[in-house]
């Protein structure tokens, strides 16, 4: 009876993120089209689409609620909102919107502001990737780039990066049979510091290590793990493509949603770093976007997204082959999961 009460005030609040921003969109598109009327208007999804969508967004609550049940992380998980963020930045998010679609309206797609300091970044790196305020280089954008990617995915972005959950613990239960050894793991591109929180609920021990190229965002995610100080993960600012950890130091390395915003060559580098730095018999998952092989019905939004939502990379990395790439370097055994808009790769490191 408590289970069913549980998981039904579950799903309402989830269903209450999705109206919530679906509301945000609609009344966001109307507004622009007000001031910018020369906007193109975005294509229609399907019916089919439409209905199919549901039903994925359907069976990822599901899955989430069930890995509650088999004990991978707590039901409190699931109502872990960050209401004091919400309430302190979405009358920002709402006035930001103006300048961003201004830019869009000026095709500025990499426009900073002079008090950014662009040094030291690959050029790749200096875009308003989904149109945000100076990219990923300020305190603004980084507080409220959560509540961005919860409006942009109905408040399904946690769901979908638990997924990596059950597999990353599933697939350190044969290190942790080793008393004496410590656990690390390591979330590259790590943002605000949500997966890191998310890892934390689910395997509590570990020793935790984040690395992101952006001090604001780290920043972010040192205030949002810091409500645990005992737990503190090392958090780091890096690239990714030069990760500064020492051949074979992880137990598992993680990544969500950063390879769609990489060019090619460097997709690869990472993929290389990542392999250097786990360890013989560890795991490296990957969590990001659909690819067009996956879902081709979905062909017609993917191709929408790149556009509609400045994403420079987001095109190639639709089509590329994430398991070849993967298998260059020298992981095998690669497994592929599809969850809602996500796609999840777990590849081992042989012995
Ligand atoms: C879409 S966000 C994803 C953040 C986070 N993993 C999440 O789940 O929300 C992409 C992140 O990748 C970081 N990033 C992009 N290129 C990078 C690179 N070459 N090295 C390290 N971090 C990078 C950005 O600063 C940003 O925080």
């Amino acid at each position: 009876m408590l289970e069913n009460l549980t998981k039904l005030s579950y799903q309402t609040c989830q269903q209450s993120k999705n109206y919530f921003s679906l509301g945000h969109k609609i009344l966001s598109t109307q507004l622009q089209n007000l001031l910018y009327p020369q906007q193109q208007p975005t294509k229609r999804v399907s019916p089919e689409a439409i209905a199919k969508l549901q039903n994925r967004l359907n069976q990822l609550l599901e899955t989430d609620w069930q890995d509650t049940q088999k004990g991978i992380y707590p039901e409190s998980v699931l109502f872990e909102n960050e209401w004091q963020d919400f309430f302190a930045y979405y009358p920002q998010l709402c006035l930001d919107l103006p300048q961003t679609w201004a830019r869009i309206t000026q095709k500025k797609y990499q426009a900073f502001s002079p008090e950014i300091d662009q040094q030291g970044y690959p050029s790749y790196y200096l875009q308003n990737f989904h149109h945000q305020t100076n990219g990923y280089l300020s305190d603004l954008s980084a507080n409220l780039y959560d509540l961005q990617v919860e409006i942009l995915f109905g408040g399904t972005a946690d769901p979908m990066r638990r997924r990596i959950l059950s597999p990353l613990k599933g697939e350190l239960q044969k290190f942790q049979q080793q008393p004496q050894k410590q656990i690390r793991i390591l979330d590259v591109a790590c943002g605000t510091g949500r997966t890191l929180k998310l890892i934390r609920s689910a395997l509590p021990k570990v020793s935790l290590f984040g690395v992101d190229l952006s001090p604001a965002y780290l920043r972010k995610a040192n205030q949002l793990l810091s409500q645990n100080p005992d737990d503190l993960p090392q958090l780091l600012q890096a690239n990714a493509e030069e990760l500064p950890y020492l051949d074979n130091y992880f137990h598992a390395v993680t990544s969500v949603f950063l390879f769609h915003e990489l060019p090619a060559a460097a997709r690869q580098t990472v993929i290389e770093q990542c392999f250097r730095v786990t360890k013989p018999g560890g795991v490296f998952i990957i969590c990001d976007s659909i690819q067009v092989s996956d879902s081709a019905e979905l062909t017609e939004m993917i191709e929408g997204f790149a556009k509609t939502f400045h994403e420079p990379y987001y095109q190639d990395y639709t089509k590329d082959d994430l398991i070849d790439r993967l298998e260059k370097v020298g992981f095998r055994n690669i497994e592929t999961q599809i969850h809602f808009l996500s796609k999840y790769l777990i590849a081992h490191k042989p012995l």
